[in-house]
């Protein structure tokens, strides 16, 4: 069952900050024709419209429905490479041969379908996410944008946007956090970057995606206002930001119905609220139906092999000549994709005839400042880091850590410039097909003792305990590395770190009181050892320069600056679901299928909902209407130097903003990431995320920043207006360093207004 197959089947008043910086909804630039003229969106519409008017049926038919490289061998007559998706030009019509690649951390080559093809690997999504930094988030994607392009790929499967609901949701690695400003902001530059190659970026999946249990059946469940407010909300800013070629719906139903077939995802949210101009792609084996789909806004079908039927092909011809499917309809189908091919430019930009190398090692450098911006420093007592001068002897145990550095697992796997010095084939799971777990090699053992030369690192695997805890005591520092392996298709059962590390740490740290934990996990993980140990860093999956950059923080070369896009549960009970739900459901009808094939089909085919009850109260937001101390907030993150707030002034009126000084008051320059939160008084919601900005500061230096926020945070969602609605009165505004931080609360009041949808 472990098949690739199997994977698809079965299992303003903008939060603009005033000066630049996050927040502010940027249009994306206007592209270029052969020629150099700038493309308008009308005029990329209108000349969609007139290369539509010029194809036959067939043609039509045969652009709204892609290839799945690895099962079309022989239906195309042009060079397939292996990757995820193909789909033939036109070319008496000038129309470009589209080839896509997944790319959410780089030019994915998953389980080596190109052998020996390598790309530049970030960090993971969460680490750009901790950045709290749109250039680095726009860097990201123009760097992989730049390798697709030298590898002959023109539509990329990157800007996946999907808010972490759940703290064990197997694919939390690839999104940007549970924040919808946040990640929206973050996820639009990111697009933006990779566009800039003049190639398409996909935004996904749409939408509540938000766990990989049965994500094929699940039917994910919530409230209009509360959707709009929450996960729509990320999508929207995103696009706003962003202007992606096209859109990815998703595999789960939502409200009950498919996503890739959902009129009001597709249509009335998307295409008419948002005005969205480029095209609708399915995920790979989403689509369930041709009429339906189609009607409702799916645009085109991908990876069809992996659908039950190629809906898009001649059934729909089909259901367009019965005239259950309006041609008209069809000729906004293909002229969507068209226009999302001309606004990017990725229409007049053909591949190359041949591959070309791309710059790996300007690339590398883009990766490694990722992870320098986006490594968390969430404890660190007594100033145990930087490493003290005075250390002579340290211990690096564990974690593959004197090879390399933790990926995650799915179709963003990118098998990176440096190779794999790890990498373990699955042998179950529902990712076991197309997934292995995979080292970067980017050893922080190595980087560390080239850090710190002349001091003496040794290194210990930690597979035997008393060995391990020798060597600890042994060593004036002991840095331990913990791992947890996470992959699409799949969720973690728990938030343990896995393989008995807790009781290693545990033993490490009982015997050597300088220990410094570094965490490479997909997400949160609990810390029953916390109390023990002074210094603790989330990496992360820190991508192909994450020793480099581990090296860099834990040495002092680099301040640590990253700070949490995600909350740390206290334990497993915080969060609204312990544990993923379905689970067991699933795995008693894949461990009883071998007796009963019946219940191998039930896996595949019954739904069963999620209903998400804290609706647009995600993450920080649960945790503050629940009362709950979470072991780490979002928004957490030290630094070596300190930085204090001063003279803020709250402003209303039209919007909320705060203006202030921000002041390093230590000893090293450094970087620090003020947060505005808000809440109209007395409505009993918790605070949101309305306003960030990552800001650099020598020693001693002052900036006074404003904090604009992003009008929509501050209001609600009203579905009888339908709109968004701000009521006027008084607001508290927070000027905060997480999420849980109320020492500077002043309020001001706002004009009551009103914002499309
Ligand atoms: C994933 C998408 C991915 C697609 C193509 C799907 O299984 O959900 O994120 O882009 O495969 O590989």
């Amino acid at each position: 069952m472990n098949t690739r197959r199997y994977k698809a089947l079965g299992a303003g008043a903008m939060l603009a900050i005033a000066i630049g910086g996050a927040g502010a909804v940027t249009a994306a630039p206007p592209q270029q024709d052969r020629a150099g003229a700038a493309v308008s969106p009308a005029d990329a519409r209108a000349r969609a419209d007139r290369l539509v008017a010029r194809m036959t049926l067939d043609e039509k038919i045969a652009l709204v429905h892609g290839l799945f490289p690895p099962m079309a061998a022989g239906k195309t007559a042009n060079e397939l490479i292996p990757s995820a998706g193909h789909v033939d030009g036109i070319p008496r019509l000038g129309i470009p041969l589209v080839r896509e690649s997944d790319a959410s951390l780089g030019v994915a080559n998953q389980v080596e379908q190109r052998k020996g093809d390598v790309a530049t690997a970030l960090p993971s999504g969460l680490a750009t996410a901790a950045s709290f930094d749109p250039a680095i988030a726009h860097a990201g994607g123009a760097m992989i944008g730049a390798e697709a392009r030298d590898k002959r790929f023109n539509v990329l499967l990157a800007g996946g946007v999907n808010l972490t609901r759940d703290p064990w949701n197997g694919r939390n690695f690839e999104y940007l956090g549970e924040d919808p400003l946040l990640a929206g902001t973050l996820a639009g530059e990111h697009i933006a970057g990779v566009q800039s190659n003049r190639i398409v970026s996909t935004i996904k999946h749409y939408a509540l995606n938000a766990q990989e249990t049965g994500r094929n059946v699940v039917d994910a469940r919530i409230g209009e206002a509360a959707l709009r407010m929450s996960d729509l909300l990320a999508f929207q800013i995103a696009v706003e930001r962003g202007n992606p070629g096209s859109v990815m719906c998703a595999y789960n139903k939502v409200n009950g119905d498919w996503s890739c077939e959902n009129r009001h995802l597709l249509t009335d949210v998307l295409k008419r609220d948002w005005g969205y101009r480029g095209w609708v792609m399915s995920d790979w084996g989403a689509v369930h139906s041709t009429a339906k789909a189609a009607n409702a806004g799916l645009d085109q079908e991908s990876g069809q092999e992996l659908d039950k039927a190629i809906y898009f092909a001649a059934p729909l011809k089909d259901a367009v000549e019965k005239g259950q499917v309006p041609l008209g309809r069809l000729d906004d189908m293909v002229a969507r994709y068209l226009t999302g091919l001309i606004e990017t430019g990725a229409f007049a930009a053909a591949v190359p005839a041949r591959a070309v190398t791309p710059n790996y090692a300007a690339h590398a450098e883009v990766a490694q400042r990722a992870a320098e911006a986006g490594i968390v420093l969430l404890k660190n007592d007594g100033d145990l880091l930087p490493i003290a001068r005075s250390a002579k002897r340290i211990v690096v145990i564990g974690g593959n850590a004197d090879v390399g550095v933790l990926s995650g697992g799915g179709s963003s796997q990118v098998r990176s410039v440096g190779g794999a010095p790890v990498e373990i084939p699955l042998a179950t799971g529902a990712s076991a097909s197309f997934a292995r777990i995979t080292y970067h090699a980017s050893s922080p053992l190595l980087a560390l003792r080239k850090a710190l030369p002349g001091v003496r690192i040794d290194w210990i695997d930690g597979r035997n305990l008393n060995a391990t805890v020798d060597a600890a005591k042994a060593a004036d520092l002991a840095i331990v590395f913990a791992t947890q392996w996470t992959s699409e298709a799949q969720d973690v059962p728990n938030l343990n770190l896995p393989d008995q590390q807790d009781a290693l740490i545990t033993a490490i740290a009982t015997a050597q009181p300088h220990t410094i934990a570094v965490m490479e996990t997909g997400g949160p993980v609990l810390m029953p050892w916390l109390a023990k140990v002074p210094a603790v860093i989330q990496a992360w999956y820190p991508g192909q320069r994450g020793g480099e950059a581990l090296a860099g923080i834990l040495s002092g070369r680099i301040n640590p600056s990253g700070r949490l896009p995600i909350t740390f549960p206290a334990d497993a009970s915080q969060p609204p679901r312990p544990r993923p739900v379905g689970l067991d459901r699933l795995n008693a009808l894949e461990a009883s299928a071998a007796a009963d094939p019946a219940n191998a089909a039930r896996y595949v085919q019954e739904s069963f909902p999620v209903d998400y009850v804290e609706g647009a109260d995600v993450g920080y937001r649960w945790y503050e209407k629940k009362g709950l101390k979470p072991m780490f907030p979002f928004g957490h993150g030290l630094s070596y130097t300190q930085f204090a707030y001063r003279n803020p002034q709250v402003t209303g009126g039209r919007t909320l903003s705060v203006t202030f000084d921000v002041v390093n008051t230590g000893k090293r320059a450094g970087a620090d990431v003020p947060q505005m939160y808000v809440a109209r008084d007395g409505s009993g919601a918790p605070m949101r995320l309305a306003g960030f900005r990552r800001i650099e500061l020598k020693p001693g230096e002052t900036r006074r920043i404003t904090l604009t926020a992003e009008p929509r945070i501050v209001a609600d969602y009203d579905t009888a207006l339908p709109g968004w609605r701000i009521a006027g009165g008084t607001y508290r505004v927070a000027l905060a360093r997480d999420a849980t931080d109320r020492t500077m609360v002043a309020t001001a009041t706002l004009e009551p207004q009103t914002r499309k949808p």
